[in-house]
């Protein structure tokens, strides 16, 4: 679904933070990926979906080598990622407005965006926050928001950047089930050893700008 061939990137040319990185995620598979902070883990899934670009190296995603924002623009309508910080997801005033946002974006109606929103929530429990006021939610809460943001634009493949960060037992345990129960293609990353033996068919780290 997603491959990265010789992917190097630098934010600063004297910091080199990925050496010609191969990645692929197949279809079906769920791949926890981890490495030291600093790593590089979160930079991975924002080349991905094109937030950044390689100096040099392919990505090719869902069948075509993707170069352009036009590309990269097909790609995240297919591949949801979750924000390592809620606070980059959610930026409406409210739930419902967030968790439709997508949805508008890909062209539904205002009435089909509001049954997406209906139904996403309830599959995540949260129908009772719909009227909430986002940046008034606990961590936590904006967390599953966050998720809910990104299921509800239907896509193919998910990542997820820290997932579990932050949640409480319970919440974690939701997540996780409710993860386990998709039957997306998945690069989860995670240090949450729970996550890795819940929801890993492959597990792959990030050390000196190569996975291992
Ligand atoms: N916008 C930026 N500008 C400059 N350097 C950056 C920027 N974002 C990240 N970096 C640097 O790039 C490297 C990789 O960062 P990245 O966020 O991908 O790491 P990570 O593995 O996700 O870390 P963490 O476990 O702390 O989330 C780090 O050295 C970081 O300081
Ligand atoms: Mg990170």
């Amino acid at each position: 679904m997603i491959r990265l061939e010789a992917v190097t990137f630098a934010y600063e040319p004297a910091h080199p933070v990925l050496e010609r990185l191969d990645f692929h995620l197949a279809e079906g598979e769920r791949v926890v990926l981890n490495g030291a902070n600093g790593a590089g883990k979160t930079t991975v899934l924002h080349l991905m979906v094109g937030l950044v670009r390689p100096g040099s190296g392919r990505i090719v995603a869902f069948g075509r080598e993707r170069r352009s924002e036009a590309d990269f623009v097909e790609v995240r309508a297919q591949a949801g990622l979750l924000f390592q910080d809620a606070d980059d997801q959610l930026f409406c005033p409210t739930v419902a407005e967030d968790v439709a946002f997508g949805p508008l974006n890909q062209g539904k109606s205002r009435a089909e965006a509001r049954a997406i929103v209906h139904e996403t929530l309830a599959a995540l429990g949260l129908e009772e926050l719909e009227q909430r006021v986002t940046h008034k939610l606990s961590g936590g809460q904006r967390r599953l928001v966050s998720l809910a943001a990104v299921l509800a634009m239907r896509p193919r493949a998910l990542l997820l950047d820290e997932p579990t960060n932050a949640l409480d037992e319970a919440t974690r345990e939701r997540l996780l089930a409710i993860l386990d129960s998709l039957p997306l293609a998945m690069v989860v990353v995670s240090h949450d050893g729970e996550v890795r033996e819940r929801l890993a068919t492959r597990q792959v780290r990030l050390v000196n700008g190569r996975l291992e």
